[in-house]
């Protein structure tokens, strides 16, 4: 699993924050992800998140950076604070540069290891954004190129723009239950059948956040996100699987997505030790393979 950090140093105060990376480590995950724009929404300036996965980074010593796989995203800062998603810094060549050179500071790092686009620029061409990033990966700021919150029609076109480096992962908006298709979830977008057959095709990982809709699946205080509906199948099919192996049913959701077919890595959000603990256990336990397939049945019905 990757350790969402989104509200590392603004709504998850930074000793609880080391104390969630040192109990994941502990537990035996290595894979951190935040983004240069973590949380400026929540009362940040967008480098919180970056800033307290550097200084956990060196509390650590220097041997930890090579333990830890550090993924961040790129494209998504707003120009001034103050500013929304829709001034963000975007994904020219220039662009790029700077994002990346700031967040590499912040983490007090000298290379990443995943670097995402972010967000969709529509205002530059692929071919100068893959090929900015490219140039990224030669330099080895970052080990490999990636991207989020594309539609299928646009991870097309990226996969055909040739590239030195093409993208190796994508990630997307996913969980168990599906929003109504007329959902707005923007600026967020689904992997739905068509980018994850998409993903199988071209080799891509597939990672999917917020696959706990904010704690949804097993908290009163957390109603379903609008657009989503728990149907009779689903909720009997999670609460009964969870039953058979001691899961709550976030957690039942958490190991069905890393044991189906079309596997993928869950970018869980977490805020106390204990949240690091319950997701641990679900992505170590092992569903059966009739379990898995009454899941994925009772998801559509
Ligand atoms: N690429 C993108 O555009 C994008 C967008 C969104 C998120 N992300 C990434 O995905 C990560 C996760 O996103 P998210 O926070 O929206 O996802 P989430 O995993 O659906 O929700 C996380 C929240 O669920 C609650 N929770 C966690 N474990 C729980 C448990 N065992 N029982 C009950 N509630 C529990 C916590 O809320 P409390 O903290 O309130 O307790 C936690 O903050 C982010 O940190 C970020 O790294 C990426």
């Amino acid at each position: 699993m990757a350790l969402g950090t989104m509200y590392f140093g603004t709504q998850v105060p930074r000793n609880q924050a080391f104390a969630c990376l040192n109990h994941a480590y502990e537990l035996g995950a290595r894979f951190w992800d935040t983004a240069n724009n973590y949380a400026f929404w929540a009362n940040g300036t967008g480098n919180e998140s970056e800033e307290t996965i550097g200084a956990w980074l060196a509390a650590n010593g220097t041997g930890m950076r090579d333990e830890v796989t550090l993924a961040t995203k790129i494209g998504a800062r707003p120009r001034s604070l103050g500013d929304g998603l829709d001034a963000s810094m975007g994904l020219s060549r220039r662009a790029i540069r700077t994002q990346v050179q700031d967040s590499l500071r912040r983490l007090d790092v000298d290379h990443v290891d995943v670097l995402y686009t972010h967000i969709d620029d529509a205002n530059t061409a692929l071919e100068e954004t893959l090929d900015a990033l490219s140039q990224l990966v030669d330099e080895g700021l970052t080990r490999t190129i990636a991207s989020s919150n594309l539609t299928a029609a646009r991870l097309t076109e990226a996969l055909e723009t040739p590239s030195a480096h093409p993208y190796t992962a994508l990630q997307q908006r996913f969980s168990y239950l599906e929003p109504a298709p007329s959902t707005d979830l923007s600026p967020h977008v689904l992997l739905d059948d068509e980018v994850s057959s998409l993903c199988s095709e071209l080799n891509l990982t597939r990672l999917g956040y917020s696959p706990l809709l904010s704690g949804a699946y097993t908290r009163a205080d957390r109603p379903l996100p609008e657009g989503y509906e728990m149907g009779p199948a689903a909720s009997a099919a999670l609460t009964e699987i969870g039953n058979k192996y001691r899961l709550d049913r976030g957690q039942v959701v958490l190991s069905w997505m890393v044991r189906r077919r079309e596997k993928l890595i869950p970018v869980v959000g977490v805020s106390t030790p204990e949240q690091v603990q319950s997701a641990w256990e679900a992505v170590t336990t092992t569903l059966n393979s009739s379990d898995v397939e009454w899941l994925e049945r009772a998801r559509h019905e």
